[in-house]
Formats: structure tokens, sequence, C-alpha cells
């Protein structure tokens, strides 16, 4: 009888150590994922928000300047009436489209999406046009582009006169 009772303490006293190791094997890894955490934050590169852009001859009309895509994401547009900026974020699901010059669009490398000239959708799955971004002069006659305040077609801001910089 004695015998009995030893091996079931023996075997509860084994079952203690097993749940306890287990318990302690998923505090460690929590904690290790913690600290991981800490040490290798994820920090996503935002592009600023205000980009200046120097002074309006520095763009042909007809064009679409890509030199503050990759670092600003935008691109800045010259038309007959002056210029204008294009957040270069697809508004499908956010990709980056491309510029094709010789085709005169926008194309989405993600899903086909296209855009025109003047950020209109009209193939893919894009449900709207690309987004317009704050654009005017500072007291230099320098051009601003503040990509916090954006300007939406389908809300009829693009009419909005900071949509726009006009240009004789
Ligand atoms: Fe551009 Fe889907 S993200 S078409």
């Amino acid at each position: 009888m004695a015998d009995k009772n030893n091996k079931m303490k023996r075997r509860t006293f084994l079952s203690s150590l097993v749940v306890g190791w287990a318990a302690f094997t998923a505090a460690a890894a929590a904690g290790a994922g913690a600290v991981n955490r800490f040490m290798y934050p994820n920090v996503t590169y935002e592009p600023p928000l205000v980009v200046k852009a120097g002074k309006p001859d520095l763009y042909e009309l007809g064009m679409v300047d890509e030199r503050f895509k990759d670092s600003d994401g935008v691109w800045i547009v010259r038309d007959e009436e002056g210029l204008y900026a294009l957040i270069s974020i697809c508004t499908h699901l956010g990709c980056t489209p491309n510029w094709f010059t010789a085709d005169q669009k926008f194309k989405c490398p993600c899903h086909g999406s296209g855009f025109r000239k003047t950020g209109i959708n009209y193939e893919g799955p894009a449900p709207r046009p690309l987004e317009r971004a704050k654009i005017v002069l500072d007291e230099n006659g320098e051009i601003v582009i503040d990509k916090g305040t954006k300007f939406l077609y389908e809300k009829g801001q693009w009419e909005d006169p900071e949509a726009r910089i006009l240009l004789s």
C-alpha cells in the first residue's frame, strides 16, 4: 500500500514538473519576443509631407516630372493652365504606378489600373482617380507641395485654388 502511494506521489510530482517546465518555456518565449520587438521595432519609411520643388520654370509644358516620385511620392505635372501635384499611390490597393510617356498614361504594375495624365482612372480595378496634393508658391516664388492636404476629384476638390498653381 505504501509502495502504491509512493508511485502516485512520484507520478503527481513528475506531472507537475512537466506542466511547470511548459509554463516556464512559454513565458521565456513570450519574453524573448517582447525583447526582440523592443530591439527591432517596426519602422516604416514615410516620405515627408511637405516638398519644396523649386521655381515653376523648372517644369516643361506637357511634362510629367518624376524627380520627386521616389523620394516624396508625388509627380508634378505642367499643363497649359499651370502645375498640379499627383500623389503616386494607386487608388486600388496602394501600389505605385509608373508613368509611360509614349502612352501618356500612368499604369499600375499590381493589377493593371490605368490613369490619364490628369490622374483620372480609365481602366482596371482602381475605383477613383489619383489624389492631388496642395500646391502653392511661397513668398520667394518657389513651389511648395503639402501632401497633408489632399484634393479628391470625386468630391469636386480639384477646383480648389490650392489644388493647382495657375501660370499665365
Ligand atoms: Fe493598383 Fe491594384 S494596386 S491596380
